[in-house]
């Protein structure tokens, strides 16, 4: 979705700053592409291009946990732990949502559930204090994840819920810009 995204946008005439973890995916041509591995680094990346931007929107699903520990030697069986510490990574979105610098940007996110879509979705939209959100449910075969297509409920500030049909990616993406640009017009 993120490449997606990236492509409509520049077809719009925006400049865009792709902060990508690894993917086979190739970039749209003239997106400034940002390679990260790890949910800090992307932290790092997304806050450092912050201020150079009107729009963000995060279309990664960034991982919630990191291992505790990390060994730079291959780690044999014999001492491998029985279950593996792990420890909370940074929300970005939520890092960003403190008061002050960001009233101007429309800040677009994304939510992946598998049950209670809109509910869900919608706390998101409120605690990570978004101007829209983009919810989709991961557990449906043949949409989301590893496919060209997707199904989602867009969801804004007011509470208005707009469902999309199944369609492309590159269709989902020219929902989702039609609505930051509306969005874009009324914070200038
Ligand atoms: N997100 C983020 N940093 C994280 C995790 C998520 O910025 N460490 C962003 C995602 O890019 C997405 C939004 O937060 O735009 C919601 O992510 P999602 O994975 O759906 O939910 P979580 O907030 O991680 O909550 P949960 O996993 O409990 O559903």
């Amino acid at each position: 979705m993120g490449y997606a995204l990236a492509g409509e946008a520049l077809r719009r005439g925006a400049r865009v700053i792709l902060v990508s973890g690894p993917t086979s995916l190739y970039p749209p041509p003239g997106a400034e592409l940002r390679p990260v591995e790890t949910a800090a680094a992307m932290a790092r990346e997304v806050k450092k291009n912050l201020s150079r931007a009107d729009v963000l929107i995060m279309a990664a699903a960034v991982a919630d946990f990191r291992p505790a520990d990390r060994s730079e030697q291959k780690v044999k069986k014999e001492e491998a732990p029985p279950a593996l510490k792990l420890v909370p990574t940074e929300d970005i979105l939520a890092s960003l949502a403190r008061p002050g610098g960001r009233s101007k940007k429309v800040i677009v996110g994304f939510a992946a559930e598998t049950r209670d879509v809109i509910a869900n979705a919608s706390r998101k939209l409120r605690e990570k204090k978004l101007d829209l959100i983009v919810a989709n449910d991961v557990s449906r075969e043949g949409i989301g994840f590893d496919s060209d297509f997707n199904q989602v409920v867009i969801i804004d500030k007011k509470g208005a819920v707009v469902e999309s049909p199944i369609v492309s990616k590159r269709e989902i993406s020219r929902l989702v810009m039609d609505r930051v640009e509306v969005l874009l017009g009324r914070k200038k």
